[in-house]
């Protein structure tokens, strides 16, 4: 039997005696690869109804939690922030709805950031849901800081109610304005109300999966 290989950010299966030299969904290289152990059979009772359920081998328990958090799915988003007469944002997936009654959502945003100061600042921040060309998006606003360039020079933004800049070319906007936070080590988890929404376009939006496949 052919042997498969699994792609240890993505998932992907390549068959052959080798690894790929580069994954092509998520483009990382063959050291990512791992060879798939023969499927092993369970569950031998000679009940007809158990069907032999197929067991994979674990990695150790370091690697298996990192594959685990990389299967989890992710949106992509750029949060945007306002304070002191400065505008920031910065590219995030962390960002969920917590309730829709009230309208609520959290945000983990590193300690570091430029976006993280302003958000602490003003205690509000904007969000702009990417949709499936937002890559450039992704990219200006999340691979450089705001304390070192403008990252809105030459894009197409308004303001909103609340102050924060928001994207024109995005799904949908929200506003939000923080209610709590915590102490996440190196991020703070930011829980905030939802206070204001806009619909911009029709479409689906960028997952971060999507984003490593197509950047
Ligand atoms: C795809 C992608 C996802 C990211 N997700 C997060 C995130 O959820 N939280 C976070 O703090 N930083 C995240 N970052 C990193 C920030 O966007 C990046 O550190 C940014 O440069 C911070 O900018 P600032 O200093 O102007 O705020 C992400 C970056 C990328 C490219």
């Amino acid at each position: 039997m052919e042997k498969q290989w699994r792609c240890t950010v993505c998932g992907y299966i390549h068959s052959g005696e080798n690894p790929p030299e580069i994954c092509p969904v998520c483009g990382v290289d063959a050291s990512f690869f791992e060879l798939i152990p023969q499927l092993e059979a369970q569950n031998t009772v000679t009940d007809t109804k158990s069907v032999a359920k197929p067991v994979l081998a674990q990695p150790d328990q370091e690697n298996a939690i990192r594959q685990a958090l990389y299967r989890i799915s992710y949106g992509l988003y750029i949060i945007t922030a306002q304070a002191e007469g400065r505008d920031n944002g910065q590219c995030a997936n962390t960002c969920f709805q917590i309730t829709s009654d009230p309208a609520r959502l959290a945000i983990g945003i590193n300690k570091l950031n430029y976006t993280h100061e302003l958000i602490q600042k003003s205690g509000k921040f904007g969000v702009s849901v990417l949709n499936q060309t937002g890559q450039a998006y992704a990219r200006g606003f999340g691979y450089r800081s705001g304390r070192d360039a403008d990252k809105f020079e030459g894009l197409a933004v308004h303001r909103g109610e609340s102050g924060v800049l928001l994207l024109d070319d995005a799904l949908v906007t929200m506003q939000a304005t923080v209610m709590g936070q915590m102490d996440a080590g190196t991020h703070t988890l930011f829980l905030a109300d939802v206070t204001n929404g806009e619909i911009l376009q029709e479409g689906d939006p960028m997952t971060y999966a999507f984003f490593r496949a197509s950047k």
